[in-house]
């Protein structure tokens, strides 16, 4: 069964309210031609997740932010709660990127805590996932993000509130790509883990691919087995190459 593609754009720490503009261009294109083919989603900066929600308001582009806090609300300070988070009108959270793994030093754990106030809060939770370079060097890929998944996939998760994202560290924002075969292998890898925790109903939760989609490497990325969609950083800044990153499905 093919799943709905998503097509979801991480803008990172990019974009003032100026970028609007760029999710307007966005909110057209896919009313011209994509509407029934993809799901499209904005993740912005927190300061832009009220306005981007209100502007997409009626376009059926998806709003998410790029982080929360696992509690609903209490003393951390210039944290964000995922009720806060739907309350700006955002429909999902991104959970576990690398850079917050990386740079804010969150483990399995944390990121697990974070998709369960996700879930809490009525967002869907994208989970990502990924192998850094040393550990596909050393053929330790396919166990890493198993264990992450394991660890960081809350009780509860389901087709309608889980998204899955595979970001091998080494791929995102170097240009680099794995092969479509290693994507496959690893796409087929976390569904299996998926179907084993949750049961049958796992085949329905969406496996994204983010690191380095262009549209010049979209179709064959997104055309692999398993992979129903991608997470995209760079390119989702301009409307013109999301619009054709989504438009390779
Ligand atoms: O969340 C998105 C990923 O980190 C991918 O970023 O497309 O710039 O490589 P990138």
């Amino acid at each position: 069964m093919a799943l709905r593609p998503l097509v979801a754009g991480n803008w990172k720490m990019n974009g003032t309210k100026l970028a609007l503009k760029e999710l307007a261009g966005m909110a057209e294109g896919y009313d011209a031609g994509l509407r029934g083919k993809v799901e499209l989603m904005i993740c912005p900066p927190a300061t832009m997740l009220y306005l981007a929600a209100a502007a997409a308001l009626g376009s059926r582009i998806a709003i998410g932010a790029q982080d929360c806090h696992a509690a609903a609300s209490g003393a951390y300070t210039g944290d964000l709660s995922a009720e806060m988070i739907a309350d700006c009108g955002a429909t999902a959270v991104i959970v576990g990127h690398s850079e917050r793994r990386q740079y804010h030093r969150e483990t399995d754990a944390d990121v697990c805590a974070k998709a369960e106030g996700a879930l809490r809060a009525g967002l869907t939770a994208i989970v990502c996932v990924g192998e850094t370079r040393a550990e596909r060097e050393a053929g330790k890929a396919l166990a890493v993000v198993g264990r992450q998944l394991a660890r960081s996939v809350p009780e509860g998760a389901n087709p309608d509130n889980l998204v899955v994202a595979y970001e091998p560290v080494w791929a995102i924002g170097t240009g680099l790509t794995p092969t479509a075969a290693d994507v496959a292998e690893m796409h087929a890898h976390m569904r299996r883990k998926l179907v084993s925790r949750l049961g049958k109903q796992a085949a329905g939760i969406r496996l994204l691919y983010g690191g380095s989609v262009k549209p010049s490497n979209a179709a064959e990325l997104m055309g692999t087995a398993n992979v129903d969609g991608a997470l995209v950083g760079g390119a989702s800044l301009k409307a013109a190459d999301f619009l054709a990153i989504a438009a390779a499905y």
